[in-house]
């Protein structure tokens, strides 16, 4: 996927993906796992997401996202005062609770994120088409050493049905991509056939979203 593909999609407001909700898997999945980490937590691709303010209660948020305009709604709408600040060819958008790199997730530096101890994916995978899946992955490694957490939240649906964004990643994709982690842990299935993916409704004729909990 272009960059000139999702800044058009900020621009224009194609942001079927945004929820104007906390995702429900997200507080049920952590309480469950008894989730308590002083170590920052890495929202890579992060959109505008509201998520990440609810993060934010585990510790400091870094998040990363090629969309100034996503940025700005993102504390603006929260009426949440920041900075900016230029670092290369990142805007470093700077708030107490939650950090923005905002630029190309893909030219990030191990540094500006420091220690990871959660790394939380909502949509950000399965963003990418395949190859950039791969490249995501390896990005993401370079970027979070051990110990690390990945709650994946992932989707599955006949990609004959539909062409993506969101593509379907199947578990047996999630379990090569991550074939150097410790741990892959199919934690939850919601069925969403025939209910809505965020904004958006699909016609396809099955519809998973899946939650993985990977360490390495
Ligand atoms: C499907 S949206 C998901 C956003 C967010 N995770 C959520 O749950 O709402 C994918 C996001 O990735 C951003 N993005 C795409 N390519 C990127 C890149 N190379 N670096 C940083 N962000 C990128 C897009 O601008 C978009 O906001």
């Amino acid at each position: 996927m272009q960059s000139e593909f999702w800044h058009n999609c900020w621009q224009q407001q194609r942001i079927g993906f945004h929820q104007h909700e906390i995702h429900p898997l997200l507080p049920v999945v952590l309480s469950q796992l008894n989730w308590h980490q002083s170590k920052a937590v890495f929202a890579p691709l992060c959109g505008k997401s509201l998520d990440l303010w609810w993060l934010a209660r585990y510790g400091k948020v870094i998040g990363a996202e090629l969309s100034e305009l996503a940025c700005q709604q993102f504390f603006h709408e929260q009426q949440q005062e920041f900075s900016i600040s230029l670092q290369n060819e990142f805007q470093h958008f700077s708030h107490p609770a939650v950090d923005i790199w905002q630029g190309d997730f893909f030219a990030l530096e191990p540094q500006q994120l420091g220690h990871i101890g959660l790394i939380y994916d909502r949509a950000a995978l399965i963003a990418l088409p395949a190859q950039m899946r791969i490249d995501y992955v390896q990005q993401i490694k370079r970027l979070c050493t051990a110990p690390v957490s990945l709650l994946l939240l992932s989707l599955e649906y006949p990609q004959a049905e539909m062409s993506g964004p969101p593509f379907s990643v199947t578990e047996q994709e999630v379990r090569s991509l991550f074939d150097f982690a410790e741990s892959i842990q199919l934690l939850a299935v919601r069925n969403l056939t025939g209910r809505p993916f965020a904004q958006r409704q699909f016609n396809v004729s099955q519809l998973l979203e899946k939650a993985f909990w990977i360490q390495w």
